[in-house]
């Protein structure tokens, strides 16, 4: 496994082994890895010839400074792991190798970008989408492998290659948890173990929310039982819940709306923003 950390140096090898007819997988990453980002590798690795994983705590995604600063790096971990998964090339650039310049480029994704966690988190989409943008620039990869953890972010990326014509095959893989139900998140590195208990509640939540939808009660009463159900337990601080489309994020008032439907929510454990979702009906 190569480490790179010079924009100039990866295009050079990889302008080579594209020559050789290689195709190539990207799993970008802000690192403090975990088995979630491991199984966006092992997808890549089955299905392309290289696998390139990026580690780069994106600044400009960041709309709370607190957050950035707070971000966990453990980048030796981070090489084992990606070692150990057979990644052929990390690319690892500093802050100045990625925005030489100040980013004056802003996108405005629309809808996608003002429900949801757009609405809690400005300019977040905008500094995804730049950074997403700069990657496949830089890498040009066949096919790029983004979580459903973070089910927005997917459906931004997705719009963004449509729009922008990327040669890039999108892929979405399945959500990894913890054995308790929680979603695997770098940030939960920042959660004691009686805080992922708590945090786990917010997944126990949704699937009671699937079942209520499922036994025939309707989106509205559904997600207001599971909110009531929320704000009654300790520690937990709702941000939101909604029941949406799981590709436009448009809020669904019933099920016969769409064919894609997932329940997408995000709360504070203990000043931790952990977010989450499930898929209530798919394609
Ligand atoms: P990061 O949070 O490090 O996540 C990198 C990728 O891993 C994302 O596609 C995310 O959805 C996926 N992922 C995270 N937790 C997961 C889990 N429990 N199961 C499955 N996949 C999971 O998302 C980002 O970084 C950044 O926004 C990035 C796309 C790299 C742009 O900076």
């Amino acid at each position: 496994m190569k480490v790179i950390h010079s924009i100039l140096e990866l295009r050079s090898i990889l302008k080579t082994q594209r020559l050789e007819g290689k195709s190539i997988g990207l799993v970008a990453t802000m690192g403090a890895l975990h088995q979630g980002h491991l199984s966006l590798l092992t997808h890549s690795v089955a299905q392309n010839d290289l696998t390139v994983c990026s580690i780069f705590v994106n600044p400009i995604q960041f709309n709370n400074p607190e957050d950035l600063k707070k971000y966990p790096r453990q980048e030796q971990k981070d090489l084992d792991m990606l070692r150990e998964g057979n990644c052929d090339l990390v690319f690892i650039p500093s802050t100045d190798e990625m925005y030489e310049q100040t980013t004056m480029i802003q996108f405005n994704f629309g809808h996608l970008e003002t429900v949801l966690e757009g609405e809690f988190r400005p300019g977040h989409f905008s500094g995804v989408g730049v950074v997403v943008s700069k990657l496949f620039n830089i890498i040009q990869p066949d096919r790029a492998y983004f979580g459903q953890k973070d089910l927005q972010q997917l459906a931004v990326i997705k719009r963004l290659t449509v729009e922008l014509n990327f040669p890039v095959e999108v892929i979405g893989v399945p959500i990894m948890r913890e054995s308790n139900g929680l979603a695997m998140s770098s940030r939960n590195l920042r959660l004691s173990d009686s805080e992922k208990e708590t945090a786990a509640q917010l997944y126990q939540s949704m699937l009671k929310t699937k079942d209520l939808i499922a036994s025939g009660v309707s989106f509205a009463d559904a997600i207001e039982n599971t909110k009531n159900e929320i704000m009654s337990l300790d520690n937990l601080n709702l941000e939101y819940l909604e029941i949406v489309a799981s590709d436009t994020m448009k809020v669904l008032q019933n099920a016969h709306d769409t064919t894609d439907v997932s329940i997408c929510a995000a709360a504070y454990v203990s000043g931790v923003r952990i977010i989450d979702n499930l898929y209530l009906k798919q394609k």
